[in-house]
């Protein structure tokens, strides 16, 4: 049986600047894609001499994979030094990922905050290409401020312009060029204040936005079973074996990390 821990070594092939302190790498090995994860899982980076981390996928192509990282450590800081070229280990998939299959012909309904977006926007795609299979795509998104907004593209020209999609973005903080709305994504979300009606509310983002998010679906009526969040942040060995992750008697990274609202419910108040 093949060791968990030993990584495949994959070469940064494409980085995209999103914000001041958020980079997407595409990731590349020798033989094309390493895996091709489910929209909402995560794989386990690795930089020689630093160290690994876990990181959700936001998106994939033919060949590679996609990963938006935000500055915050020291790993985090190494990645974003890193160059075209550079080797970077990755192993996984880890996670359930989201249920694509129970989310067809359902409305979805997104929201997103900061680096959040990243596993949103890996099923956003999937939804996109599979088309048909789902309904009206609704993305709620906010950052502190514009600069702050990652995937800009995709955001202001892509979604806006696919079948059955709307976009509506948000910022803490305008600023002299911002003409969209400013305040926090829980409040654009009670005003847009999407039925709940054949839809699924997805969610990710900071805790802080989280928690206002899924009081704010209660109150528009969603049931616990029509709201999906993830739990990436509690993700680290990804194999059951560090025990740094369990809620109860869950493993995040064995039962999760994406979980209705309703199985977060059943599980002790810690999310
Ligand atoms: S992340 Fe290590 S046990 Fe779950």
């Amino acid at each position: 049986m093949s060791n968990p821990y030993v990584p495949v070594i994959a070469r940064i092939e494409r980085i995209i600047e999103e914000t001041p302190d958020v980079k997407t790498f595409h990731l590349v090995t020798a033989a094309g894609k390493p895996f091709a994860p489910r929209p909402g899982q995560l794989a386990m980076l690795s930089l020689l001499p630093v160290g690994e981390g876990m990181f959700s996928v936001s998106g994939q192509g033919e060949a590679h994979l996609e990963f938006a990282i935000k500055k915050v450590g020291q790993l985090t800081t190494a990645l974003h030094e890193a160059e075209v070229g550079q080797a970077v280990g990755i192993r996984g998939p880890y996670g359930n990922g989201f249920p694509v299959e129970e989310l067809q012909g359902k409305d979805l309904v997104f929201i997103g905050g900061g680096i959040g977006l990243a596993p949103l926007r890996s099923l956003i795609n999937y939804c996109l290409a599979h088309r048909p299979d789902y309904g009206e795509l609704l993305i709620i998104y906010g950052a502190r401020t514009p600069a702050d907004l990652v995937f800009k593209e995709e955001l202001f020209r892509h979604w806006p312009q696919a079948p059955g999609t709307a976009v509506h973005v948000t910022v803490d903080a305008g600023d002299a060029g911002w003409q969209g709305p400013v305040g926090l994504v829980p409040a654009l979300l009670e005003q847009l204040n999407p039925r709940p009606q054949g839809k699924v509310a997805i969610t990710c983002g900071p805790p802080v936005m989280i928690k206002f998010v899924l009081q704010a679906l209660e109150r528009m009526g969603y049931r616990d079973d029509q709201v999906i969040t993830t739990l990436e942040r509690r993700m680290k060995c990804g194999l059951g074996k560090c025990g740094r992750c369990n809620l109860g008697s869950k493993y995040v990274c064995l039962d999760g990390p994406v979980f209705t609202l309703g199985q977060l419910k059943a599980l002790p108040a810690e999310y």
